[in-house]
């Protein structure tokens, strides 16, 4: 080899090695390899593997130091961050010693219970066991704790939230929700005076609720959804100064909602909806003028929208509807142009559609309203005139101009959220697919019915646009094809049947449950619940399709009977705030359906006879008289306010239906 080449490629070398040395220096001192010897104090070790043993942790390896993140101690998910960490502080006692400062042990399916040995970690701030599968109660040996968070979302607990919980004055995060804690919140939960965060949705909370509470000034977010507290909604509530967030679905309290209201002007999430009591007018909410969500749905609010709404710039979700507003919508509002959702379906607002409506790309539904018929179709752009108008044929018949009833139909089928299937001996269910804009969209399909769907899911990141999902798991029933798909709906959906000859007929209800899971993990743990009407009757309230099937993957056909009159029979699924809403994940709720069938309780006349009649007349008279079912839906509508009004338990009459 040339002695001059072997020169220069041994300088290369030589160099290359210094370079390397110099970066490897230039790293070890801006990240220090740990040379410390702090490590967890022992008696923290040892009360580690109890609460191991407690939660059913199985893989924490005590054979390296549980504050080094080895070994499973601290696992980063790269989507969600940590959701499996032990932390530790070490800066105690010149270095040498560490303490455990927080756990973090989420959606492992831990199936154990919860550690009172907490109590022996006497620094720790978080204990966070979110989507587990745990039982039992909460220790009231917490008590004693100088926790900050305690979160145990979605777990099996169960008993009341224990009043030594008052004791941990340095708490700020409480949430318990998704669970089936019962019994009264306690009064000693007022002394939390550093409480930012009250989370008790779905559970089984009951009574009133304390008027302790109205110490916790700092509070900024509180959830009361889905649980059966009683009384009033308190006044006292004008005392949470620092609120930022309420979401109150279903929470058993009564309206109407307290004036003190008004002093919550932080607010930019406001949500309550199914509210029992009394009729009342818009709550005073003009010095709320941050507000990016605004829902109070079927609060029996009555009187005008209020003129100021327009000037909140700052909302993305208004949602009124099901209430009884009535008058026009101000013009004041066109300044909402650019909101994502405006929600107005079922109320009595009258008045023309104002233009910038009808120019909104965006979702607008003002379906089931009293509006002055104009020229506006059943569907401009992206706004759902459904059933918008009343005093006139105009907005109704349009909605129905594909819908010519060539023929009178004795049945029809549909494969909810799926494509065409034959059962059976070739019993053939309708496809039912359509996913475009299907927030709100009225979709008619080519045979004799359609349907209406409203509403968007909060809190879903997104995900669920398509309001059509598929099965997360195998399904044991027979014709898996009817359940693979379903319709879900975040508010109220409604399936029409057409030019059905006025008779008796026999409405089968195809459900499975396809979004929770059969097993022992915290999938399991999901509550859809939701309402159905048939011919605007409520048939069914609380539904909950693992309870019926016996299981989560199991299919359950429910059947009613149903007098058809004028043509038209109406199915509706209404989410009325019960059950959770993030289980598995978070915007999971509301009705589903897999499949309808709507036979004859009739022998109908055989092919070919006297089925068939001329087009242009059937189906004039099947516009006629649809616009009759809606005006009689609108008697209905208007009978329940003196129907509700009278009834002093709040429970649910049978002639209400929401968004008629
Ligand atoms: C709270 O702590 C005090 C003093 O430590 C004690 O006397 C009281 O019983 C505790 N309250 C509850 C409800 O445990
Ligand atoms: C809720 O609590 C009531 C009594 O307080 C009880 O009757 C009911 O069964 C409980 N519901 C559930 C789902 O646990
Ligand atoms: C809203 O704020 C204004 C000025 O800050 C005040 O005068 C008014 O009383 C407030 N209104 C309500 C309903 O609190
Ligand atoms: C959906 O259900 C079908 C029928 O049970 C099954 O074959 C399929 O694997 C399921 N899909 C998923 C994702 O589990």
């Amino acid at each position: 080899m040339n002695p001059a080449l072997l020169m220069n490629m041994m300088t290369f070398f030589s160099r290359s090695l210094l370079s390397l040395l110099l970066i490897i220096c230039a790293i070890s001192i801006f990240f220090p390899v740990s040379v410390s010897a702090a490590s967890l104090a022992a008696d923290e070790v040892e009360v580690l593997k109890q609460i191991g043993k407690t939660l059913g942790k199985e893989d924490w390896d005590f054979s390296v130091d549980p504050c080094g993140g080895e070994k499973g101690w601290a696992t980063l998910n790269p989507s969600k961050g940590f959701e499996n960490a032990v932390t530790c502080d070490c800066s105690f006692s010149d270095n040498t010693v560490c303490h455990v400062t927080s756990i973090v042990l989420k959606s492992q399916n831990l199936n154990g219970t919860l550690p009172t040995e907490l109590v022996n970690l006497p620094y720790l701030q978080e204990i966070d066991l979110s989507r587990n599968y745990i039982n039992g109660t909460i220790p009231l040996e917490w008590g004693t704790t100088q926790l900050i968070n305690i979160s145990l979302i979605v777990n099996r607990l169960t008993g009341p939230i224990p009043k030594e919980l008052g004791n941990i004055s340095t708490l700020a995060n409480l949430t318990v929700e998704f669970n089936q804690l019962s019994g009264l919140i306690p009064p000693e939960i007022g002394d939390l005076s550093r409480l930012e965060k009250l989370h008790l949705s779905s559970n089984n909370f009951t009574g009133e609720l304390p008027e302790t509470l109205s110490k916790l000034t700092n509070l900024k977010d509180i959830r009361l959804s889905d649980n059966h507290f009683t009384g009033k909604i308190p006044n006292f509530i004008q005392s949470w100064t620092n609120l930022q967030k309420i979401v109150m679905h279903a929470s058993g309290l009564e309206g109407p909602i307290p004036p003190g209201i008004a002093l919550l002007t932080k607010m930019s999430d406001l949500r309550i909806s199914d509210l029992n009591g009394t009729q009342a007018p818009f709550p005073p909410l003009n010095n709320m003028t941050s507000l990016k969500y605004l829902i109070l749905r079927n609060c029996n609010l009555n009187g005008s929208l209020p003129e100021y709404l327009g000037a909140v710039t700052s909302l993305k979700t208004l949602d009124l509807s099901f209430n009884k507003l009535s008058g026009e919508i101000p013009s004041s509002f066109s300044s909402l142009a650019d909101t994502d959702y405006i929600f107005l379906t079922g109320n009595l607002l009258s008045g023309p559609v104002p233009d910038w409506i009808l120019k909104k790309s965006e979702n607008v539904d003002l379906s089931f309203n009293n509006f002055t018929p104009g020229s506006q179709g059943c569907q401009e752009s992206e706004v759902n005139l459904f059933g918008s108008s009343l005093n006139g044929s105009t907005g109704i018949s349009s909605c129905l101009t594909s819908t010519h009833c060539s023929r009178t139909w004795y049945s029809f089928r549909i494969n909810c959220g799926g494509k065409e299937v034959n059962v059976g001996s070739g019993t053939k269910y309708e496809a039912d697919t359509t996913t475009l804009g299907t927030s709100l969209m009225f979709v008619e399909s080519n045979s004799n019915w359609a349907f209406s769907s409203t509403g968007d899911f909060m809190d879903d990141g997104g995900s669920l646009k398509s309001f059509i999902q598929k099965n997360t798991s195998i399904l044991s029933v027979k014709d898996p094809e009817l359940y693979m798909d379903a319709r879900i709906s975040p508010l109220s959906l409604v399936y029409y049947g057409f030019c059905l000859k006025n008779e008796n007929y026999k409405v089968n209800l195809h459900f499975a449950e396809i979004m929770f899971t059969d097993d022992k993990t915290y999938s399991s743990l999901g509550r859809r619940v939701f309402d159905i009407y048939i011919q605007g009757k409520l048939v069914e309230k609380d539904f909950n399709i693992v309870d019926k099937a016996g299981g989560a993957g199991r299919s359950i056909t429910m059947t009613y009977d149903a007098i058809v009159t004028n043509g038209t029979l109406e199915i509706r699924f209404y989410w009325a705030g019960r059950g959770t809403t993030a289980v598995p994940v978070r915007g999971v709720y509301g009705p589903l359906i897999s499949a309808i069938s709507v036979d004859p309780d009739f022998t109908p006349p055989s092919e070919g006879g006297n089925g068939m009649s001329t087009g242009a007349v059937v189906g004039i008279v099947a516009a006629v008289a649809f616009v009759i079912i809606l005006l009689l839906g609108i008697l209905w509508w208007r009978g329940s306010l003196k129907g509700k009004d009278t009834r002093d338990e709040g429970g649910v009459n049978d002639y209400f239906v929401p968004g008629i």
